[in-house]
């Protein structure tokens, strides 16, 4: 069977080149697995076969074809191993391409959100009374009567209470007292509270959240925010006052702004004053905007009262001081030509995104 065996020999030369040049074709990986089964399959792969004919072969032929075969097997088995990296790869590179981003392409611009114009102004009014060598602190919105009231000089029954409407929440009782739980009616508690906790000197600012029960209009919501300033220290006076509000009222306005303070009642200052700037719109001439008076009212302040000290045990004798209280949403409406204070809360994007971009 030599000539037999040499035409066996001639067979796998031809099945390795059959196999190797379909191999080449392939494409995808579904052609490659079908090709594996086809040439290296275990149990009807040709390869295989050629093995399993071998019985027709002399017993001296056969450890050489079954070595030739082998030889081949490995060969195509590289080959096939090759052919399927590449085959793998090309399906990556395919993928790859269809996710590809386009790094040239412009970004997709973010949306920011902008500060409320209540924000930038208390934070401009902020830096003005750092200037003046005021601190900014802050208190608590919900609040005790015995610092929104009694301590402010402002006892039970007193009709002084009558002027802020406020929004009671519960109430904690003491022995002789009933220490009532309120939503802050202004932001004068934090007088008491601030002189409780130091000592004089004391030179703060105190922006934030008030409420009052009434009814909403142009000009009056139940939320709204004030600015409270208080300063103590020996030998204050009230002309420390009108500097402080002046220079504040030119910074915020400009330096031609002029202020008038007028005589009024507040339980916790004596003298108290209301204090007003020439129209920041019209200059003084009289508008809408003034209702012609040519003065805009900012907010009431006064040398502190003798009582509030003694309240929080500092001595009258020794330590007077000033304080003040305005209005912020007025300050913004004027600055900003507002003439609802409802668009406040009224969370009209529209309104809010006026004031994109503006930076203090
Ligand atoms: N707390 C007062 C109010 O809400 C405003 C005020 C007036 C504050 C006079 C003061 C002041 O500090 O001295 O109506």
């Amino acid at each position: 069977m030599t000539t037999g065996g040499s035409i066996e020999v001639g067979q796998i030369e031809a099945l390795e080149r059959e196999a190797t040049d379909r191999l080449a074709q392939i494409a995808d990986e579904a052609a490659l697995e079908g090709w594996f089964r086809e040439f290296l399959g275990r149990k009807d792969g040709k390869l295989s076969g050629l093995l399993r004919g071998m019985g027709a072969l002399s017993p001296e032929e056969r450890p050489r074809f079954g070595a030739a075969v082998n030889a081949t097997k490995d060969r195509v088995t590289a080959a096939y191993e090759a052919r399927k990296a590449t085959v793998g790869g090309a399906a990556l590179t395919a993928r790859l391409a269809a996710d590809a981003v386009d790094i040239t392409q412009p970004g997709r611009p973010v949306p920011m959100g902008t500060l409320h114009p209540t924000t930038l102004v208390t934070r401009e009014l902020s830096a003005i009374f750092a200037l003046l060598g005021f601190q900014t602190i802050e208190g608590p919105e919900v609040e005790e009567t015995r610092y929104n009231f009694d301590l402010l000089n402002i006892p039970t029954n007193h009709p002084a209470r009558d002027k802020w409407d406020t929004f009671y929440v519960g109430s904690r009782g003491t022995d002789d007292t009933v220490n009532e739980i309120v939503l802050r009616t202004h932001t004068s508690p934090m007088q008491a509270r601030t002189m409780q906790r130091q000592d004089p000197p004391v030179r703060v600012i105190v922006p934030g959240r008030c409420y009052r029960y009434e009814a909403t209009d142009a000009s009056h919501e139940a939320i709204f925010f004030q600015l409270e300033g208080l300063a103590v220290d020996k030998k204050i006076t009230m002309s420390d006052l009108k500097g402080t509000l002046t220079e504040m009222t030119r910074q915020l306005f400009g330096s031609s702004t002029k202020v008038r303070f007028r005589c009024d009642f507040f339980p916790f200052v004596e003298p108290g004053v209301d204090f007003s700037a020439t129209c920041a719109v019209c200059g003084g001439k009289g508008c809408r905007v003034c209702k012609g008076t040519g003065w805009l009212e900012l907010g009431g302040a006064g040398m502190v009262h003798p009582n509030v000290l003694r309240n929080v045990g500092y001595d009258p004798a020794i330590y007077s001081g000033f304080a003040f209280g305005l209005g912020i949403e007025r300050i913004v409406m004027i600055k900003y030509g507002i003439d609802d204070i409802r668009n406040f809360y009224a969370n009209d994007l529209r309104f809010l995104e006026e004031f994109a971009g503006t930076r203090i």
